[in-house]
């Protein structure tokens, strides 16, 4: 059996529905100037009403299995990463393998904020190379206009709905060549919802206080995504032996323009090999990663032995990052 372990296959799914720039224009106080200049962002998908994450993350993932060429009771393990489950339990990872009907997977959500594909990522590469499982489901997948205050201008045109997935297993070229976690929970204040969970339950009080809702320091987040993105470009290059020159696509969490730019600046590594499209959904959080990496690899774009590097940052604070030789 070969040692390798990688990505069999990656899926996505985008709700229809369109959000623009002039839209928010005749929600809050906002242009589109304004908001293209300080983020990059023109669209962002809206999910209808009687969807949920697990219904994009289902789709998501029917796609992944289906490039993996596998059927869904061939998954031993599904992770959901996600901020927005349909409900706090059970799993959204348990709604998908209901509806995948991959009954006989494992399953489990895990919370990493945007960072969360990457964790899932780590998590199903650590479960196969443990020898416990075999194939391995993971997604990020977020309804966050259910969590966006639409009365909020400094958080709500960031934000979008979308899911990706990807089905992990193992490879005989190319797979998983390094990858790196971390976390600073002194800094979980600067983006966060402060009610709903078990420190404040929902009241009549919280809600009227918008409680609910994602709060957040932004120039702070900023200062943090373009330092972290400069950190591990380093460290992953430095640990895994792999120049920077020899990266194909460097795939960053997209959460807005500006910090990719300047990050990516401060690297002298040409814009050109990052891939971007934030332009069009804005940030998904755990499911902007897999999005942009199904996009890139459908577009043909990517070739056998391509070196990729995914890049993710966001509440925790959390980050992680993962260097993947394309091997299919
Ligand atoms: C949120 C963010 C775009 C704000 O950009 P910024 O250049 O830092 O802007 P500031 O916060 O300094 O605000 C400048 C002004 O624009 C205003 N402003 C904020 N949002 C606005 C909007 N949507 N439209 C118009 N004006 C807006 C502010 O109220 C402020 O006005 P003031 O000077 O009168 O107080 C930026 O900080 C950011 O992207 N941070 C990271 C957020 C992120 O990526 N979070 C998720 C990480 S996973």
């Amino acid at each position: 059996m070969t040692d390798k372990i990688g990505i069999l296959g990656v899926g996505s799914f985008l709700p229809d529905k369109v959000l623009s720039n002039f839209d928010l224009e005749l929600m809050v106080d906002t242009s589109d100037e304004w908001i293209k200049e300080r983020t990059g962002i023109s669209f962002r998908r809206i999910a209808e009403k009687n969807i949920a994450t697990s219904d994009m993350a289902y789709e998501a993932s029917k796609e992944a299995l289906k490039m993996a060429n596998l059927k869904p009771e061939e998954i031993d393990l599904i992770i959901g990463a996600t901020v927005t489950p349909d409900m706090l339990f059970p799993s959204s990872a348990c709604l998908v393998q209901q509806k995948l009907k991959a009954k006989n997977a494992a399953c489990f959500d895990l919370s990493a904020g945007c960072t969360g594909f990457i964790y899932a990522l780590v998590c199903a590469y650590e479960f196969i190379k443990s020898g416990m499982y075999n194939n391995v489901l993971i997604f990020g997948s977020e309804t966050l206009s259910r969590i966006v205050d639409w009365e909020d201008r400094n958080t709500c045109v960031l934000f979008g709905d979308g899911a990706g997935a990807c089905v992990i297993g193992r490879v005989n070229e190319g797979g998983i060549i390094y990858k790196l976690l971390g976390a600073d929970g002194t800094k979980s204040e600067l983006l966060y919802i402060p009610a709903g969970g078990s420190k404040e339950p929902a009241t009549i009080d919280t809600i009227r206080d918008r409680k609910h809702y994602i709060k957040m320091n932004g120039k702070e987040v900023f200062r943090f995504a373009v330092s972290i993105i400069e950190e591990m470009v380093k460290r992953i290059t430095k640990e895994s032996g792999c120049q920077v020159e020899e990266v194909d696509y460097f795939l960053p969490h997209q959460a807005n323009m500006r910090i990719i730019d300047s990050a990516f600046r401060k690297l002298n590594i040409p814009i050109d090999k990052v891939v971007v499209n934030l332009d069009k959904y804005g940030n998904m959080s755990a499911a902007s990663i897999p999005v942009a990496l199904d996009e890139v690899v459908k577009s043909g774009k990517v070739k056998k032995n391509d070196k990729i590097m995914l890049l993710g940052f966001g509440a925790g604070l959390t980050w992680g990052g993962a260097l993947i030789e394309w091997g299919i």
